[in-house]
């Protein structure tokens, strides 16, 4: 049997934040609003987004303390305020990182037990009214039932997920992507890519999934380097938006599978951006899967737009990883782990908790411990 969950609603377009003090009324009087520190700021966002909900006489609450990869503490924080407010619902504005801590917070206000304990026990109950908004175009955290929250003393990134995480509302509107810097776009880009194509070859893929996985690559492979040089291009952000909500659907359901096993220490150990850490790892451990599933992989090809006429189905397959290392030459982010400040005697860590993750149990084939090793030796240097 095959389950695909999704918010309640997804309001998609051009001004639909201009909606969201009407959703949020639906649920209560009292909203608090879970952000960044800067970037939302910086641009106007967060004040646009407040008087909205002030017009439509909404209290409302705010949490502007989510660092890129939340902690702990930081959900810790953000939940006290919340219980302290007595908040009907919360607003998720940015980029996955407070979209990540919102989706903490809100299960904490419905469930018993710590953070944690989650990693191994979906949550119970539904989580609190929420309302996400993503301002990149790469997690797809605003639909999706994955969250991810560091554990900064045991350096874990633990991921937690289940149906009753899934934000109850997704609001996609453009604009507010449009002033995300060129390397925000390129590594949010990749690691949305990284999704759809990691929900495609996944063992837990299904037809739904398929069909939005394999939409999302397209939108994703054609527009991720025209959004990089073309940032206010809206069209351009628009397929961007689009394209990484399909992938979100796509993962979210099909789970995603060993490049995320192995990006997560790199982010715990070193600090690295998700989607840069993904992008990195990906042509790699796409050649280390193409056997297992050489049809998926020329269905990848085709869907970047690779001409597989006349190919055999191992060719085929061959373009599609072809077609990632290009793409990715194309955003000139770094390639290699020595340039990012990894440091080689991590590796054997690293790899044992890549080994464990459960992402791994759904990749296409079941690496030894050996494999991840050589895999993270290979893009080292
Ligand atoms: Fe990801």
């Amino acid at each position: 049997m095959n389950l695909f969950v999704s918010p309640s609603k997804i309001l998609y377009g051009e001004g639909s934040l201009n909606k969201a003090g009407e959703e949020a009324a639906l649920f209560g009087e009292k909203v608090m609003i879970v952000t960044g520190k800067s970037s939302c700021k910086k641009f106007g966002i967060l004040d646009k987004l407040i008087k909205i909900l002030e017009d439509a006489q909404l209290k409302v609450v705010i949490f502007d303390k989510v660092e890129s990869d939340p902690s702990v503490f930081t959900v810790e924080e953000g939940l006290a305020i919340a219980k302290e407010s007595k908040c009907d619902s919360i607003i998720a504005i940015g980029g996955g990182s407070p979209i990540d801590a919102a989706k903490a917070i809100a299960i904490m206000l419905t469930n018993e037990g710590d953070l944690a304990s989650f990693q191994k026990q979906k949550p119970s109950v539904k989580c609190k009214p929420l309302i996400a908004i993503p301002t990149t175009a790469g997690t797809g955290s605003e639909v999706s039932k994955y969250l991810v929250i560091t554990d900064t003393v045991n350096k874990i990134k633990m991921l937690i997920g289940g149906e009753n995480c899934v934000p109850e509302v997704a609001i996609l509107d453009p604009i507010v992507t449009l002033t995300m810097p060129a390397n925000v776009t390129g590594t949010t880009g990749m690691d949305a890519l990284t999704h759809a194509i990691e929900a495609f070859i996944s063992q837990k893929a299904q037809p739904l999934t398929n069909m939005y996985a394999l939409k999302a690559i397209t939108l994703l492979s054609q527009n991720l380097v025209k959004a990089m040089k073309n940032g206010d291009n809206l069209e351009t952000r628009s397929n961007m938006l689009l394209g990484q909500m399909y992938a979100g659907l796509a993962f979210s359901n099909a789970s995603v599978a060993l490049v995320h096993s192995m990006s997560r220490p790199l982010g715990a150990y070193f600090g690295i951006p998700h989607g840069m850490a993904n992008a990195i790892l990906l042509p790699k451990v796409m050649e280390f899967n193409r056997a297992a599933c050489p049809e998926k992989f020329a269905e990848v090809a085709k869907a970047m737009g690779e001409n597989i006429d006349n190919l055999t189905i191992r060719e085929s397959s061959m373009k599609a990883i072809q077609a990632i290392i290009n793409l990715y030459d194309d955003t000139f982010l770094p390639k290699k782990l020595s340039a990012i400040g990894v440091t080689k005697d991590k590796i054997p860590t690293m790899a044992k908790d890549a080994f464990n993750s459960v992402s791994t149990s759904f990749n296409p084939c079941k690496p030894k411990l050996e494999d991840v090793i050589s895999l993270y030796e290979s893009i080292y240097d």
